[in-house]
């Protein structure tokens, strides 16, 4: 039994996709609730539509990705629409990505999602590593703070953060201190990609990618680590809100390792550019068989409990 419920929401797997993937375009979102995954999350949308960085921005990698898309996305009245047409009675809750170019874009388009009073949760992005010139907010705890001190006078009902990876224990305890302070804060999602990294072609000697003199986000099985610490130490310091694990998923081993370093849901990023919609199927199934060899039947059974030797 793979099902979990949390926030009011309930979902018959734990495992959709992290933000960017296949969730610009209705069609791509409409494929991803038609699958097998247990929810739905929209491409991260600025007040207005952005064609992105140019290409080539995105490159597979031997042990995951890196990308420098530069939020192309259709701006959020686009999100916003596919949000009041969405069937919430399919049982897939809907998450809506939030990354305004700007504190004041992210406030416009959280009023406007406040107004509408949908059953969708917002992601409000704090790591967006890719537009030249805009630093990670999460990076900053000063304007994070300020940001979700904003964004609660807003914005009334529950919402989550997008983290940056951290690497320093002092950084964990900093930016926990800095969303305990905030109630409505039900969940957040820990990791968006290892920003900014380089990757050579030594053939052609070139970087792989052409955005940032060929700096990008880093995703798939190299940042597993670094995510399982991120999920782990913010579950243990945050216990009554929800980590969503994202980073290094491509079999039911790591959505296991997430869930034990105390994620509630897992998302799935390079693994689900790379194979599509099918993967939610089979990492769900070797999921199932993984907990029935260890005779777990419910996520709840092991979630959380990573021991050290
Ligand atoms: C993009 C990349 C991210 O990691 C993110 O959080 C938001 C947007 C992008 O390049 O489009």
């Amino acid at each position: 039994d793979l099902s979990v419920s949390w926030l009011g929401l309930s979902m018959a797997s734990p495992l959709f996709n992290a933000s960017g993937v296949m969730c610009r375009h209705a069609d791509e979102l409409d494929r991803l609730a038609a699958s097998c995954a247990g929810a739905v999350i929209t491409k991260s949308c600025t007040l207005e539509p952005r064609a992105g960085n140019p290409e080539p921005r995105y490159a597979a990698l031997p042990f995951g990705s890196i990308n420098s898309m530069g939020l192309p996305n259709e701006g959020f009245r686009y999100y916003l629409d596919y949000a009041r047409r969405y069937d919430y009675g399919r049982g897939k809750p809907l998450f809506v990505s939030v990354s305004g170019m700007s504190a004041d874009e992210t406030l416009t388009i959280l009023g406007e999602l406040a107004r509408l009073d949908l059953p969708c949760l917002p992601e409000v992005n704090l790591s967006c590593p890719n537009v030249p010139g805009k630093p990670q907010t999460g990076y900053d705890f000063a304007a994070s703070a300020a940001l979700l001190d904003a964004i609660v006078r807003i914005y009334p009902k529950t919402f989550g953060v997008k983290l940056p990876p951290y690497f320093d224990p002092v950084h964990f305890d900093m930016m926990a201190d800095v969303l305990r302070a905030y109630p409505t804060l039900g969940f957040v999602t820990c990791i968006n990609s290892i920003g900014n990294a380089l990757v050579v072609d030594v053939e052609r000697e070139l970087a792989l990618i052409r955005p940032k003199d060929g700096l990008g986000g880093l995703g798939g099985s190299y940042v597993l680590p670094t995510a399982l610490a991120n999920v782990r130490e913010f579950a243990r310091r945050l216990p009554d809100r929800h980590v969503v694990g994202c980073g290094g998923v491509t079999s039911g081993a790591e959505a296991f390792m997430h869930i034990l370093c105390g994620a509630t849901v897992v998302q799935i990023g390079t693994c689900l550019y790379e194979e599509g919609p099918g993967a939610f199927e089979r990492i769900a199934a070797e999921l199932s068989a993984l907990m029935r060899s260890k005779g777990y039947r419910t996520l709840d059974a092991f979630r959380g409990r990573l021991g050290t030797p």
